[in-house]
């Protein structure tokens, strides 16, 4: 049985007075069945960190350097957000991938970082809009994660997110037939590699909200979402965790 988890994408948004949707987070659901998790900007992870000591919710950052440490201005370690409190980190978001040139080699080796950090690494996938008009969208997911996914990667220190990157921040989500269709060739593809394959868990992310987190959820091989908007209140990614304990 695979733990469904409910993941949070804060950005490049939130300062410490956002801390208390973390404590509100906290006291409506003290105990869901699923895994929680909110990524907020490598500023508030300590302190999230601290203020989440205890309670159900997990907190990640959103990038990390492939190397230890060293003259890197600028840029933070696997360790070190391990060491701020951190239990997992995203990385090869699609923001990063087209804002900072980030490759699935560079993926890769941030999350080898990641996993001998004692991370659990959230890879991130997904196509372009013109990649799906042109048929392209299984060849681009599994050259993506055959690229981004290191050897070392299993169910216990890995999870996939599939992010198509026009239903980011749009309000435009693919029907459901889409998500499956992706999220099956997802789990077949993991099989050929890894021996524990039926484990990993699978998000969708890409405007996923309150309204539409069940329908979402009722997919077959999604295992939880990775939300940005809808996670930054409380209330909204409340509900969404919701939806996931009631799948
Ligand atoms: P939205 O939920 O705002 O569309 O963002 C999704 C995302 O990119 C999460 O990583």
């Amino acid at each position: 049985m695979r733990r469904k988890l409910a993941a949070g994408n804060w950005k490049m948004n939130g300062t410490a007075a956002s801390l208390s949707e973390v404590e509100a987070l906290a006291k409506a659901h003290p105990a869901p069945k699923s895994e929680v998790l909110i990524c907020p900007p490598a500023t508030l992870v300590a302190q999230m960190a601290w203020k989440a000591k205890g309670g159900p919710v997990r907190v990640g950052g959103q990038d990390c350097h492939a190397k230890v440490s060293g003259a890197h201005t600028g840029d933070i370690s696997a360790a070190m957000l391990k060491d701020a409190g951190a239990s997992h980190v995203i990385l090869g978001h699609s923001e990063r991938r087209a804002d900072h040139g980030e490759t699935d080699a560079e993926v890769r080796a941030k999350a080898e970082a990641a996993l001998a950090a004692g991370l659990v690494a959230v890879i991130c996938l997904g196509e372009t809009e013109a990649e799906r008009d042109a048929g392209k969208t299984l060849g681009i997911i599994g050259s993506q994660l055959a690229g981004s996914v290191p050897e070392g990667a299993a169910a216990a220190n890995t999870v996939i997110a599939y992010e198509p990157v026009w239903a980011i921040g749009t309000g435009r989500t693919p029907t459901l037939e889409q998500i499956s269709e992706v999220h099956d060739f997802l789990r077949a593809e993991l099989a050929k590699r890894f021996a524990d394959s039926d484990g990993f868990r699978l998000l969708y992310g890409g405007s996923v909200k309150p309204s539409n987190a069940a329908e979402i959820f009722a997919t077959s091989n999604v295992d939880g979402a990775l939300v940005g908007g809808a996670s930054l209140k409380a209330a909204d990614f409340g509900a969404i965790l919701a939806a996931l304990d009631a799948a």
